[in-house]
């Protein structure tokens, strides 16, 4: 009873500070945590139905703006999406509003698919976004808010000379999709990109306008690569060469690189390149190669992202959809499928090879109850549970400090290729020298059930190398389930380096960041037995050498109010 009153008092306080009653659709209570185990408590997911990309995120007079991917009708994708709509003021409390973009016009009636915001000179937020048109061809439309004087800006009104963009030549109408976030370029037009595909090179068209409405293809495109399937939800941002904040999209300077991000449909893997973008040229030259073994956001369950520079904090924030791995008769049970990531900073690593991210420092609003191991060893072969969270929902930070590396094992070459391969090959219960370490999560009191988060170190040609591996294949009892093995290594030196994880537990979602944030594991998990109060959360090493955790730090994470429709009346406040 305590916890229920509670829940309410916070959330009628919560109510009066930031909710208008006229934007709130009344609604029930989604059902009980009994029955719904995996809801999540801090990720962002609507309240029922289906969600997939995030739109047009942005920052925008005090207010975060998060748009997304929506059926408003049922749990499974559908070929009508919506833009959904919610706002928040500390990107972990959302408040939902009406949909934003339906399918309704002639260039937009079959769907409304993703796209980005661009806010103009003068304060104007625009959003560009594809529309499959009534002859089922993907175009790209422009929308604004009809009222900027709305804090929210709940109403969008699609520009009536639709679409602003229409096919190529020689493009199929299903392969042309997903306008970028414009910059500004020197010569004062905008520039933006929208990914497509021809004979399965991959493609990032370029485009420009003076006036956001008559936009100019350039003949060549900023980047294409052959055989790798069609480019979806592109994003293209600068990122500073020595610190970790954050860019404007438009900020082209000596002292930036730029990321290029895709998302290949074909593995359903968001990858990026780093490299030099020069406006005179009009071309993007990267420095890594764009294959199925390069550089990725997340080694598991992450699609679709899209960033966006926030102007408050001074830093670029990351967020993607989270597909669920249950079956389509799991969704249609729960009547909901999709989840948003943790929202993320990222930066480019002092080495500039690769990006780093991070959650944002907001989730310490939602921590409580503390806990701290030091300097504590770990035998192989050994558990250690840390109590005092709840460990269906924790933050939990960890490092290891490890002697003797030169009895690790020798990395056979062939593992390299396939790091996701080696560690489904190599699970948590295969015993290692150095490894498997790392964390027990979502484990039942039999430990039937677990999620192991580990750690391998490898000996190679006098260097050492680590591997970060995500083993789903004991999270359920239940069948059915997508279970796949996720792993990647860690470019981190431990000779030198600690080889610290942080661990995000929410229900049915677990996001791991290895190595400082240099490698990110999501994996999505329905464990049966290890639910809500049940759950335990270990340390482990089932390797044959101990190892030091140096420092553990803990945290239950609260419940946010996230797109909690109001049941009380207007007039109780
Ligand atoms: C879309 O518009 C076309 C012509 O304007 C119409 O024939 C078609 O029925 C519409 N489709 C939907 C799904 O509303
Ligand atoms: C659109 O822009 C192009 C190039 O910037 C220009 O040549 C053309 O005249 C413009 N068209 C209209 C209708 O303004
Ligand atoms: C979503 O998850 C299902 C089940 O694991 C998988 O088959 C599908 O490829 C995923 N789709 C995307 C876009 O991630
Ligand atoms: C450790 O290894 C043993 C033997 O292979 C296995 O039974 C056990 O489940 C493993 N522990 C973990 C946490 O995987």
């Amino acid at each position: 009873m305590m916890r229920v009153a509670n829940l309410f008092l916070i959330f009628l306080v919560f109510a009066i500070h930031h909710l208008r009653c006229s934007s709130i659709m009344p609604e029930s209570l989604p059902a009980s945590s009994s029955e719904q185990p995996y809801r999540t408590a801090f990720h962002f997911q609507p309240p029922q139905n289906w969600m997939n990309d995030p739109n047009g995120p942005m920052y925008y007079n005090g207010v975060y703006h998060l748009f997304y991917q929506y059926n408003p009708t049922g749990p499974l994708f559908s070929d009508h999406m919506h833009w959904a709509h919610s706002v928040s003021y500390d990107l972990i409390n959302w408040i939902p509003l009406d949909l934003a973009l339906s399918p309704t016009k002639s260039f937009d009636n079959i769907s409304c698919w993703s796209g980005s915001a661009t806010i103009l000179p003068g304060n104007k937020p625009v959003m560009l976004y594809t529309g499959i048109d009534s002859e089922n061809r993907q175009v790209q439309n422009m929308a604004v808010p009809k009222d900027l004087s709305d804090p929210y800006l709940k109403e969008w009104v699609k520009y009536t000379g639709n679409p602003v963009i229409n096919l190529p030549d020689g493009i199929q109408p299903d392969d042309f999709r997903d306008p970028t976030t414009a910059w500004l370029a020197e010569d004062g037009k905008w520039r933006i990109i929208v990914g497509s595909q021809k004979d399965k090179m991959g493609i990032a068209f370029l485009y420009q306008s003076e006036d956001f409405i008559n936009w100019t293809k350039f003949d060549s495109p900023l980047h294409k690569v052959a055989g790798t399937g069609i480019w979806e939800c592109p994003d293209f941002f600068p990122v500073w060469i020595d610190n970790k904040k954050g860019v404007d999209t438009s900020v082209m300077n000596l002292r930036v690189k730029h990321v290029l991000k895709v998302g290949l449909f074909d593995y359903a893997k968001d990858f990026y390149m780093i490299g030099n973008y020069s406006p005179e040229k009009e071309n993007y030259v990267p420095q890594n190669e764009l294959t199925p073994s390069t550089l990725r956001y997340d080694y598991g369950k992450y699609y679709a992202s899209k960033s966006f520079f926030d102007p408050v904090k001074n830093r670029r924030i990351l967020m993607a959809w989270v597909n669920e791995s249950d079956s389509e008769a799991d969704d249609i049970a729960k009547g909901w499928s999709g989840l948003q990531s943790f929202p993320r900073s990222l930066w480019l690593d002092q080495n500039q090879k690769q990006l780093v991210q991070w959650p944002i420092e907001e989730i310490e609003m939602l921590h409580e109850n503390k806990v701290s191991i030091l300097d504590k060893k770990l035998e192989g072969g050994s558990l250690h549970e840390v109590v005092g969270i709840t460990a269906s929902q924790a933050d939990v930070k960890i490092s290891f400090k490890l002697s003797n590396l030169e009895e690790a094992e020798e990395l056979d070459p062939s593992w390299i290729e396939d790091p996701q391969l080696t560690c489904s090959k190599k699970d948590a219960s295969n015993k290692g020298k150095f490894g498997p370490f790392g964390l027990l999560a979502l484990a039942s009191n039999d430990l039937t059930e677990q999620t192991a988060i580990f750690f391998r170190v490898f000996k190679n040609n006098g260097r050492y190398i680590v591997l970060m591996c995500s083993d789903q294949s004991r999270s359920s009892t239940k069948n059915g389930i997508d279970k796949t093995s996720y792993g990647s290594f860690v470019d981190i030196n431990p000779q030198q380096d600690e080889i610290s994880l942080r661990t995000l537990i929410d229900h049915s979602i677990i996001e791991s960041f290895g190595g400082g944030g240099k490698t990110c594991i999501t994996a999505r998990v329905y464990p049966t037995l290890a639910i809500g109060k049940e759950a335990r959360l270990f340390a482990f090493n089932n390797g044959t050498e101990s190892v030091v955790i140096s420092e553990l730090s803990a945290w239950s994470v609260k419940k946010a109010l996230i797109n909690v429709k109001k049941t009380i009346s207007c007039t109780d406040q």
